[in-house]
C-alpha cells in the first residue's frame, strides 16, 4: 500500500482506481505532507517544481488532473526517474465546445450585447444594433492540431467553415500551413490549441495580431501565456481587432485590467473541461495512471520527455 497525496478535492468516484492505497486528501494545503508521499495527484493550479520534488524524497509518480502539464517541471521529475501522468483524450469534446462557444460569442458580440441589455441600454430593435460577423462560412485557422483542435474542426464542418491548421511539423492532413503568419493572414477566426512551452510563450503578440484580417477574432482555450495580453488588450481597445474569446489568462486568476474593459471580448474563467462527466473522467484517468505506476507498469497517459 502506497501513500497518495491528493492536493485538492476530486470528483466523486474519481479516486476509485486508488482504493488499494492510502489517500491523504488535502484542500490546497498540501506542501507539508510531501515528506512521506509515494505519489502526488495535483491540479493545474498546483506548481510542482524542483523545490516540491526535493521535499518529496519517496515520490514515485506525479499526476496532474489536466491535459496541460506546464504546471509540472517534467524534466526535473524525469531527472529523478519520476514519471508524470496527465489526462489526454477525455476532455477534447468539452474543451472544443467551449472553443466553439467563444467563436460564436466573439463573432456575434454576445458579451457586449448582453451587457448592454443588463445595463438597460437596449432601447429597441434596430437595423444596425449589435452587428457582428457571420460564423457560417468564416475561415477557421487552428494553431496546433492535437485532439482538441481536431474536435473544433469537426464542429466547424457543421458551420461550413473552411479550416486550415498550423503545426511546425507537416501533419500530412489537408489544410496544413507551415507558416504561422500565412495562417493568420488567411483566417477570420484564429483559435489556439498548443501546449505552453518555451516555443509557444507569447506566440501571438502585437505583430501577429496586426496580421489578422478586419473582423477577425482570436480564441484562446489553450494557455494564457501563449498570448501577449497587453498587446491583445491594445488591439481590442484600438479597434484593430474585432473581438476575442478567452478562457485562459497569463496570470490566473488575475485578468489584465485592460482586457476586463476592452470592447468585443468574451471572458470565461478557465472552464474548458468543466462538465461533471469530463472532470470525473479526468480524475479517474489520472488515478489509473498513478495506480499503474505504483504497480510497476507503464500507463498509457504518460507525459513524454520534454525533449523527445
Ligand atoms: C485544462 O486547462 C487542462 O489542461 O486540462
Amino acid at each position: 500500500m502506497a501513500r497518495v497525496l491528493v492536493t485538492r478535492p476530486m470528483p466523486d468516484g474519481g479516486l476509485g482506481p486508488l482504493a488499494a492505497h492510502e489517500i491523504v486528501q488535502r484542500d490546497g494545503d498540501w506542501h507539508e505532507a510531501l515528506g512521506d508521499a509515494d505519489a502526488l495527484m495535483c491540479h493545474l493550479v498546483d506548481r510542482v517544481d524542483v523545490d516540491v520534488l526535493a521535499a518529496a524524497p519517496a515520490l514515485r509518480v506525479v499526476a496532474t488532473v489536466s491535459v496541460g502539464h506546464d504546471n509540472v517541471d517534467v524534466a526535473a521529475a524525469h531527472a529523478r526517474g519520476i514519471p508524470v501522468v496527465h489526462t489526454p483524450g477525455v476532455l477534447d469534446d468539452a474543451t472544443a465546445d467551449i472553443a466553439f462557444a467563444l467563436i460564436l460569442a466573439a463573432r456575434r458580440r454576445l458579451s457586449d450585447s448582453e451587457r448592454a441589455l443588463r445595463n438597460g441600454k437596449w432601447r429597441s430593435w434596430s437595423m444596425d444594433g449589435f452587428l457582428g460577423h457571420d460564423v457560417a462560412g468564416a475561415r477557421l485557422g487552428l494553431v496546433g492540431y492535437g485532439r482538441i483542435a481536431r474536435a473544433v474542426a469537426r464542429r466547424a464542418a457543421g458551420f461550413d467553415m473552411p479550416v486550415r491548421h498550423h503545426t511546425r511539423r507537416d501533419t500530412g492532413v489537408d489544410g496544413w500551413v507551415g507558416d504561422l503568419d500565412e495562417l493568420i493572414e488567411w483566417c477570420d477566426v484564429l483559435s489556439l490549441h498548443v501546449p505552453l512551452t518555451d516555443a509557444t510563450r507569447h506566440l501571438i503578440g502585437a505583430r501577429e495580431l496586426a496580421l489578422l484580417r478586419p473582423g477577425a477574432v482570436l480564441v484562446n482555450t489553450a494557455r494564457g501565456p501563449v498570448v501577449d495580453e497587453p498587446a491583445l488588450a491594445e488591439a481590442l481597445h484600438s479597434g484593430r481587432l474585432f473581438g476575442a474569446g478567452l478562457d485562459v489568462y497569463e496570470d490566473e486568476p488575475a485578468v489584465h485590467p485592460r482586457l476586463l474593459n476592452a470592447p468585443g471580448v468574451v471572458l470565461l474563467p478557465h472552464v474548458g473541461s468543466a462538465t461533471f462527466a469530463t472532470r470525473r473522467r479526468m480524475a479517474v484517468l489520472a488515478a489509473e495512471g498513478v495506480a499503474t505506476v505504483l504497480a510497476g507498469a507503464t500507463p498509457p497517459n504518460l507525459v513524454p520527455h520534454p525533449h523527445s
